[in-house]
């Protein structure tokens, strides 16, 4: 790290000792000066390149005041568990499938989200992609810096917090990520520390989606490549995330609440834990299992599914271990940002009438960030709602 880097980033962490007042005790002209510093501190974090990481490695024992998000109102609900799904047989005859149909059909209604084992990618790729993107992360500031960005048009970019604004809390969590469009995969774009991992991950997610598109549109009754023929799921962005060790867990977040935006996101996590699902208003934990691979509907599978299979929402805890947490999510979605999409046609009828109305990923994403000062971490959905 340069000494300019460390410089302002220790400046940075010295502003969590301005004790921030609950907001009614505040007069304006106060709220605006806070909001001022905000903003500096926002910038200067920005500004540094360096990530949460990079705080971290400047040493602070206090998290900076931009980091600090208000405790929430659910409960941790230990009784839940989100389900397991055993994919072994899948192919194997009419019956072993059509269970494995029905587990995988409940799961997407009920939770949104399941964990499937004997999904036919060895152990060694998925803990061979965890330490890529953990290499990545931990390369020197000098190499890293260069790849800092927050042009997603970019093939492949590094950043901290990819919607960073004053007026929400910030994550304590920073994301690489990278997109490829099937058919036409340009991996020379990549860095070297885990280029060859991304390249074979890719290659692993794209098979496992092809077996869970099938089996989501039997879910939906329809034949078995009816996603694949609509093209939802034809381009994946794969993000990995480092939440850096996080000297005060308790007053800050890994990855605020939110929903994907995606069609279908599959999950992998190292054995940390930390990831939370909202159900019936509870946070459940989504302990690791070793192998296993969380998948989750995102909000336009919601939209096409016309609200069968729910996009929910979740969070990450900040990392209480004596190591970073890394998780790798691959989020998959159609080619291009301005194809419509809508309730699938097959599945509305008068008593099935559409709930939400077409959309593109790019209007959807726009209208999501543009929310001046959105219901904090909630999703886009009911903005799409047709009879709200
Ligand atoms: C995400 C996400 C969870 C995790 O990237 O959208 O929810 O465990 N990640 O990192
Ligand atoms: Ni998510």
């Amino acid at each position: 790290m340069t000494e300019r880097t460390s410089i302002s980033l220790s400046k940075l962490a010295s502003t969590t000792l301005v004790e921030s007042k609950p907001n009614h005790t505040i007069s304006n002209m106060e709220a605006t000066v806070e909001y001022s510093e905000r903003e500096k501190e926002v910038k200067q974090f920005e500004d540094s390149k360096a990530g949460v990481k990079g705080l971290v490695d400047s040493g602070i024992t206090k998290i900076p005041r931009i980091f600090i998000h208000p405790p929430d109102d659910f409960k941790v609900s230990p009784s839940f568990e989100v389900p397991l799904i055993d994919l072994q047989g899948i192919d194997g005859g009419r019956e072993r499938r059509k269970e494995i149909v029905e587990g995988i059909t409940g799961a997407a209604e009920t939770w949104g989200f399941f964990k499937i084992i004997n999904h036919g990618i060895p152990i060694n790729i998925l803990e061979e992609i965890l330490q890529g993107v953990r290499r990545f992360h931990e390369q020197p500031h000098e190499y890293k810096k260069g790849w800092y960005s927050k042009d997603f048009s970019r093939p492949a970019i590094y950043y901290s917090n990819g919607d960073l604004k004053a007026s929400t809390p910030t994550d304590w969590r920073d994301s690489f990520t990278c997109r490829f469009k099937q058919n036409h995969e340009n991996f020379d774009a990549l860095p070297h520390v885990c280029r060859e991992e991304i390249e074979e991950f890719f290659k692993r997610m794209s098979s496992v989606r092809d077996m869970i598109s099938e089996v989501l549109s039997e879910a939906l009754g329809l034949r078995s490549d009816y996603l694949t023929s609509i093209g939802c799921l034809k381009s994946a962005s794969i993000l990995g995330h480092y939440y850096p060790i996080c000297p005060e867990p308790d007053l800050t977040i890994g990855a605020t609440k939110h929903s994907d935006m995606s069609f279908l996101t599959l999950l992998l996590q190292d054995n940390q834990g930390g990831l939370q699902v909202d159900h019936q208003n509870h946070w459940v934990n989504v302990p690791p299992v070793k192998g296993a691979l969380v998948v989750n509907m995102g909000d336009f599978m919601q939209i096409i599914s016309n609200d069968k299979f729910k996009s929910v929402e979740h969070r990450v805890l900040a990392t209480r271990a004596t190591e970073p947490r890394i998780s790798v999510a691959t989020f998959f979605g159609a080619a291009n940002n301005d194809l419509q999409f809508g309730p699938i046609k097959e599945l509305l009828s008068d008593e099935n009438p559409p709930i939400n109305r077409d959309t593109t990923f790019g209007e959807y994403v726009t209208y999501y960030r543009s929310k001046d000062k959105r219901v904090y971490g909630n999703s886009a959905l009911p903005h799409l709602k047709i009879n709200k």
